[in-house]
């Protein structure tokens, strides 16, 4: 290549990673993702790109019909990522699967993930899959952006909201924002930071609010809300300002101090000011750890690291997925790279960009993006694609599982198909598998993070391995990993309440039947580090059933 060409590409480059953001939202079901999505896809013109508006009604059945349909076949719905233009810049949002398709894959997503939008429904505050989901970013330090949502319906006190994601997340929350008043009496909104009003009116259902904005000191402002609830808006914005927090991007970036947007996404009020504050905020694709240091994404050379596999998506075809994360350089169709665990050499013919169920052929993709790649069986997740010179990410680590069963092969002559399914089920990443410590116990446990994840497996091991099996659920909800191995756990004796067992990596792995038997553990033995996460291995062979 020319040097001008060279300098041309990498202008192109600076460019496309300029104006990318990628992020990821994490809440509980019913906070409002779906709706959120939806507002969001509207102001990129996404939905009507991809023909997809739809009433919302029609949508959901839609929607529903087709994961009856995927159920019925043991695969989970997800669109995986929806791309879409706003002013110029091009934003991926992961989604995240949740519902009844949480799965380990959900903590995956936010592998690939450069920010997370931490959605709270305004009358419920944090709650569990949220407590969850956040634990992981914060493992990575991403970016959060908080957005409280339903507040056209009464919520908790907004600063009561605040002072549970500090206490709780010791998550440092900056109001950008400001509700005057909730509920029924929910008027709008202040800028802390500009000053500007923006005033709420309550729309017929289905229809979208009107947005008018306003300067705090412009007397009309007082004929059109409470001069009460108004009062009571300032007062509390002095009491922040008091508190003498700043909005420093360093901590944002740092994922130590997050944004606060107040709005409600039904009636799409605070939506608009919600993205462009992101826009401005949020951290753009950044360098990647690999083996050998960290990779900038200018880097000319193409990199990314597999992050979800997907089997079966589309019904019509038997097909799997490898939904690969750009992490550097430009990735051109036709490619040939190298995969980094094998050393191969692939030819990636036929990579897709995704849209919901809808699929395009890409025929370039920058850092920060998302591309589905057909896998023949041959990726795993964590797996590193590149030219040039050698690079390899850290893989995704194991996360907690919550379910846990007996897999029982009832057909003794099968055994043969049940172990290669098994093994290259696990090493595909769909199923986590442990072993009893007991030698004589040798049917494998499937540990995972959803129960849709349990049918998954035996829908395939089914289909694909032709060997029909049971599973029998053991009575464990929750799983930790001992820091320090058998070794530490030898040290602290015989421990009560709990089973332990082994992971592929033969790591002891502690199985609890609820969150007080382990809090009781931590008690007892506070010298006995445990951990929800485990790190990746790399270079040692796993156990094979
Ligand atoms: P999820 O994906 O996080 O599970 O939530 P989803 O968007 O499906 O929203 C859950 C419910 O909350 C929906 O009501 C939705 O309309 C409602 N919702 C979302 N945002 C707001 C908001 O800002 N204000 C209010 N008042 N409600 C909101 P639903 O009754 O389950 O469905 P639908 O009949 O409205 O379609």
């Amino acid at each position: 290549m020319s040097t001008e060409a060279g300098t041309q590409d990498g202008q192109e480059l600076l460019e496309a990673v300029a104006r990318r953001r990628n992020f990821a939202i994490i809440s509980h079901p019913d906070a409002g993702k779906t709706t959120l999505t939806e507002k969001l896809l509207l102001y990129g013109g996404a939905i009507q790109q991809a023909g997809a508006v739809k009433a919302r009604g029609e949508q959901r059945k839609v929607t529903s019909d087709w994961m009856e349909l995927e159920k019925q076949r043991g695969i989970s719905i997800t669109s995986t990522v929806l791309q879409f233009d706003y002013t110029g810049n091009i934003i991926n949002l992961l989604d995240t699967p949740g519902h009844q398709d949480f799965s380990e894959d959900t903590y995956r997503t936010l592998a690939a993930a450069d920010n997370a939008v931490m959605l709270e429904d305004a009358a419920k505050g944090l709650e569990p899959q949220t407590r969850k989901l956040f634990e992981v970013c914060r493992m990575r330090q991403i970016p959060i952006f908080t957005f409280i949502n339903k507040m056209d319906r009464p919520g908790r006190e907004p600063l009561a909201l605040l002072d549970e994601i500090e206490a709780e997340l010791e998550l440092t929350p900056w109001a950008v924002n400001w509700p005057i008043g909730s509920g029924e009496q929910f008027r709008g909104v202040i800028d802390r930071r500009t000053k500007e009003v923006v005033l709420f009116s309550r729309a017929e259902r289905g229809k979208q609010s009107e947005e008018r904005h306003l300067s705090l000191n412009d007397p009309e402002l007082l004929d059109l809300v409470e001069s009460d609830l108004l009062e009571q808006a300032i007062e509390e914005m002095e009491l922040l300002d008091a508190a003498g927090a700043e909005l420093d991007l360093e901590l944002v970036h740092a994922g130590e101090l997050t944004p606060v947007f107040f709005g409600s996404a039904m009636t799409n009020f605070g939506v608009r000011p919600f993205l462009n504050a992101f826009l401005e905020m949020a951290q753009k694709p950044v360098a990647r750890l690999g083996h050998d240091g960290p990779v900038d994404p200018l880097n000319p050379d193409f990199s990314g690291f597999v992050f979800k596999l997907q089997a079966n998506m589309d019904p019509r075809h038997r097909d799997r997925v490898a939904f690969v994360r750009v992490c550097s350089g430009r990735f051109e169709k036709d490619m040939t790279v190298r995969h980094a665990r094998t050393g191969r050499a692939i030819r990636l013919s036929r990579p897709q960009k995704l849209f919901g169920q809808d699929r395009a052929v890409v025929e370039d993709a920058y850092p920060g993006d998302v591309i589905g790649l057909n896998n023949p069986g041959m990726f795993s997740i964590g797996d590193t694609l590149y030219v040039g010179p050698k690079v390899e990410y850290e893989g995704i680590p194991c996360f907690s599982p919550e379910i846990f069963s007996w897999l029982r092969n009832p057909n003794p002559s099968a055994f043969k198909n049940f172990r290669k399914g098994v093994n290259e089920l696990r090493e595909e990443g769909a199923v986590q598998i442990l072993y009893d410590t007991d030698e004589s116990k040798r049917d494998p446990i499937l540990a995972a993070v959803g129960q849709l994840q349990l049918e998954v497996v035996q829908h395939r091991l089914e289909n694909e391995y032709g060997v029909e099996t049971r599973l029998e659920p053991l009575g464990y909800q929750v799983a930790r990993w001992v820091n320090g191995g058998w070794p530490a756990l030898e040290k602290v004796g015989r421990i009560f309440n709990c089973k332990t067992v082994r992971d592929a990596w033969n790591r002891p792995v502690l199985l609890f039947k609820n969150q007080w038997n382990l809090n009781q553990l931590n008690e007892e033995h506070p010298a006995l580090e445990l951990s929800a996460v485990a790190p990746v291995v790399s270079g040692v062979e796993p156990i094979s059933l």
